[in-house]
């Protein structure tokens, strides 16, 4: 596989839902695969806290010979977690095995299914064989960082709230760079082939990477960033997850999955906290209010729907539902800095601003809580981010190998003038063409193209830098860009992982 292809964001393969299970797999006879049918038991209730960034007990069930092998006790005991062909001397099996309706493994959580069990256990009782396919095995560790022979897509990057720090999703792993891109300070590789996102908490004490592996994983990761360790691993279903992001408390982290769920985690537990349902395609990126009591998600269905936090409960569209009102899919969406309004950009290329709260009546076919539209890109927008004093913000984006990242303004007064409270709450059909008009000479009205500063590479990653002089971007090319605000000027270009000679052959 070439990584440049396979990072893009919704260049992704699509046919990556559940496949229909194959004749072989529905014989009751037939050996239990452990690629099929026992990793993605161990991968959703056991490797989040025994993989190589996070062993807990030492032991490691990602690599198949230490699978095997066990962890500490067994070191100790001279036993071994699996032992072929014999269940009873199976100390992985032992731990899993509820007594009383409790299990010591997974730790603190319900014992395993019994039918999850069953498949385990027939698994060892057959031979423990490993059927992985060799493009399948995890590679990659802190002692084995991914090698890289060109820049990687890159999807996300971020600064740290101190501005010091800048991370970027690589492949496997996120880097950590000084913000200034003057040096590599750290690799933070994990089990996620593919780095979504990646956010630091609101006080940077934490870094959350969202991603996986598509049609097998998704996982949200958890990084303590002074100690460079993996502080939580939590698998979530069996499919990329996507736009990371941190209630303004650091308590929960939300993100999109492609099961078109909005779904957030405790961020010290892990535990899942809210689960929307509402979209009715991928949901691709997400932001928490000022209060942190209500989240707002974009995604491939066109829209950008409202959450209640506390009840899980979708509230609204912010979005207009009239067909037509947006065209393609939503790939980012931002809060301003002080006040509940989201920007959100997408396929069309406009960025646009919503509201949260309705000024007038709801109307079928209103874009009433629309704050205003910007003069659209070339191609799509892929990530949106505001200025840190809200007055400005940019966007960048993607279309046939080259990229742009745009300024625009957003100095103007946000407050709707009751003429055009008037208009919109007048029912849709008896509005006049004049009345039209005005609506859409105001939602354009005192917007601003600043600058446009075009690249030679589609771009996907975008965040000003926390003391407003510019931005980083980055994305096809696999270069982080820091361009200033004020007159487009690449302030420093670096590719942000180590790359080795290229082999004649090998991809990487
Ligand atoms: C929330 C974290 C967590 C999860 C999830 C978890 N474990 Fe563990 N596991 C631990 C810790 C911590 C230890 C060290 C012993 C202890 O503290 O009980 C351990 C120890 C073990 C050991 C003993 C290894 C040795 O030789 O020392 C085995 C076997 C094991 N786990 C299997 C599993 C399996 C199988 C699953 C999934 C079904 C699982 N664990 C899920 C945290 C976890």
């Amino acid at each position: 596989m070439k990584l440049h292809m396979f990072l893009v964001p919704l260049a992704l393969a699509a046919a990556v839902v559940a496949a229909p299970p194959k004749k072989e797999d529905d014989d009751p006879n037939a050996p239990v695969s452990y690629f099929k049918k026992v990793r993605p038991i161990f991968q959703a209730h056991c490797q989040g806290c025994h993989q190589p960034a996070r062993a807990q007990g030492g032991y490691v069930m990602t690599d198949f010979a230490k699978l095997l092998a066990g962890g500490e006790e067994c070191a100790q005991d001279g036993t071994r977690a699996v032992v072929p062909k014999d269940p009873a001397k199976s100390v992985l099996l032992d731990q899993i095995t509820p007594v009383n309706g409790e299990a010591a493994m997974p730790k603190k959580k319900p014992p395993l299914a019994a039918q999850e069990l069953a498949l385990v256990r027939r698994w060892v009782a057959e031979g423990a064989a490993d059927d992985t396919p060799a493009n399948a095995r995890t590679r990659f560790d802190a002692a084995h960082p991914p090698v890289y022979t060109r820049p990687p897509v890159i999807t996300s990057l971020d600064f740290s709230p101190d501005g010091t720090l800048l991370a970027v999703a690589g492949f496997h792993e996120v880097l950590l760079w000084k913000a200034d891109g003057s040096e590599l300070l750290a690799r933070l590789v994990g089990l996620s082939e593919r780095i979504q996102t990646v956010r630091f908490s609101p006080d940077g004490k934490r870094l959350a990477a969202c991603g996986g592996r598509p049609a097998q994983m998704g996982e949200v990761q958890i990084w303590d960033v002074e100690k460079r360790t993996l502080a939580l691993s939590v698998p979530v279903g069996f499919d990329t997850v996507y736009g990371a992001a941190w209630s303004p408390d650091g308590r929960m982290v939300s993100f999109g999955c492609p099961d078109n769920a909005l779904r957030a985690i405790d961020a010290r537990t892990g535990a899942q906290v809210l689960q929307q349902t509402s979209h009715s395609d991928w949901v691709l990126d997400t932001a928490f209010n000022v209060h942190g009591d209500q989240l707002v998600s974009v995604g491939r269905d066109m829209s950008a729907k409202l959450t209640e936090v506390a009840t899980q409960r979708f509230i609204d569209n912010l979005s207009s539902i009239t067909p037509g009102a947006l065209r393609g899919g939503l790939q980012s969406v931002a809060r301003h800095p002080a006040r509940d309004e989201f920007l959100v950009g997408g396929a069309d290329g406009v960025p646009q601003a919503y509201r949260t709260v309705r000024k007038v009546q709801r109307k079928i076919g209103d874009n009433a809580l629309c704050i205003r539209q910007w003069p659209a890109m070339d191609g799509r927008i892929y990530a949106v981010d505001f200025a840190p004093d809200g007055k400005s913000f940019a966007a960048v984006s993607s279309l046939d190998g080259r990229g742009a990242v745009s300024f625009y303004n957003y100095d103007f007064n946000t407050e709707m003038p009751a003429d055009i409270v008037a208009i919109e709450n007048k029912a849709d059909g008896s509005r006049t063409p004049a009345d039209r008009a005005k609506l859409v000479a105001h939602y354009v009205s005192d917007t601003k193209l600043l600058r446009t500063v075009p690249l030679d590479a589609g771009q996907f990653a975008l965040r000003w830098r926390r003391d407003g002089s510019g931005v980083a971007a980055a994305g096809e090319d696999g270069k982080v860009r820091i361009i200033s605000a004020a007159d487009g000027k690449i302030v420093k270009e670096f590719v942000p992982v180590p790359l080795a000679p290229a082999p004649a052959t090998a991809d990487r």
